[in-house]
């Protein structure tokens, strides 16, 4: 095992000094250190959000500079991100807009919150968007938002920008028009959201899933079946929407949960290495992140960072429903992904402090 200070102190600043100028850092130094979390847990609050939101349409209007009219949920901890991979934001489109066409190589999910009449064209595939549909732009594809409606649109856009930006594979094109031609209109909805039955003469070969329209019917169908039967004993009832092609997450970085925690819930602790970013679509109740009680209500966003221990809980008497965003097929697909079940006091984090913000 090697010993620091072998040499006379001042010989072991000039070794120190010739290794910086040489750009070789010694890798005992700095060992030990604590590293500071990148991603702390936080509540952003829907009272506080909405009223901005509306407000950036009448400062801002989408074009071909402006773009997207986004306010992003950034984490505390960092200048960019919700979580270190995940990018999540307000969207806003007022009647007769458009957001215009274009595509880039981080990957998009659409989780529509309130209003009607729009619709997101994906690789002209018009996908008209209502509150609790989740519509996916993956990497690459033509994507634009244009609202017919007449009452403002509004949504979640979650991104794995910090990802890619990390990776270095950022690439953007714009659309030469506003508008991409529209070729279909809910095409992918309808030839595969039909759950286990798909067309079958095709051999579906692509790195994302051919449905790119999930609508709220059938996803809150899907979950009041399961509420029926079964339940984790760490999310309560807990679906991941999936790619009917291959069974797996929707897209290759991200993956998108619908959660109900039944009235009078109280889910056991655990913690892993996937980082989350929530919305309470409906109803209300609390996390517990390391201790911490983070309450929340319909229409708050909430972020749990990787390998913090964490747990649900509605005291109400109505249901809650959250959606979420994870990284977990980023951990999976490189064998990073691990997690742990809190054993002491029968699951329970004893909580010590309550996130006032
Ligand atoms: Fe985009
Ligand atoms: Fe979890």
């Amino acid at each position: 095992m090697a010993t620091i200070g072998k040499v006379s102190p001042e010989e072991m600043q000039q070794f120190y000094e010739n290794s910086r100028q040489a750009g070789l850092t010694p890798a005992w130094m700095g060992r030990g250190h604590d590293r500071k979390p990148s991603v702390e847990p936080f509540v952003w609050r829907w009272a506080q959000a909405e009223p901005l939101i509306l407000r950036s349409g009448e400062v801002v209007t989408p074009d071909r500079d402006v773009e997207r009219r986004v306010l992003r949920l950034t984490n505390p901890a960092r200048e960019h991100g919700t979580t270190h991979t995940i990018s999540a934001a307000l969207q806003l489109l007022l009647p007769g807009e458009t957001a215009p066409a274009h595509r880039h190589t981080p990957t998009a999910i659409r989780w529509v919150l309130h209003g009607e009449g729009a619709y997101t064209t994906v690789e002209g595939d018009k996908c008209y968007m209502e509150r609790g549909d989740l519509i996916l732009t993956p990497s690459w594809t033509w994507h634009d938002h244009n609202n017919e409606g007449d009452g403002p649109m509004i949504w979640l856009d979650g991104l794995d920008t910090p990802l890619v930006h990390n990776l270095e594979a950022t690439f953007y094109e714009a659309f030469p028009e506003d508008q991409q031609p529209v070729t279909s209109s809910g095409q992918s909805e309808k030839k595969y959201a039909s759950g286990a039955l798909r067309p079958a003469w095709e051999d579906y070969k692509s790195p994302y899933s051919p449905l790119w329209h999930y609508k709220w019917e059938r996803t809150y169908d899907a979950l009041w079946r399961l509420a029926q039967t079964d339940c984790s004993p760490f999310d309560d009832v807990a679906m991941e929407f999936s790619d009917p092609a291959s069974g797996g997450p929707v897209l290759r970085t991200m993956s998108c949960w619908i959660q109900l925690i039944r009235p009078g819930v109280r889910t056991r602790a655990h913690r892993h290495t996937s980082s989350a970013v929530f919305h309470v679509f409906q109803g209300e109740g609390y996390t517990v992140i390391d201790g911490q009680r983070f309450d929340w209500s319909t229409g708050d966003f909430f972020v749990v960072p990787t390998w913090a221990w964490h747990e649900f809980a509605n005291e109400s008497s109505e249901e809650t429903i959250l959606f979420s965003i994870q990284d977990i097929p980023v951990m999976k697909s490189l064998s990073l992904y691990r997690d742990e079940a809190y054993e002491e006091n029968s699951g329970h984090q004893p909580i010590t402090s309550r996130f006032d913000g």
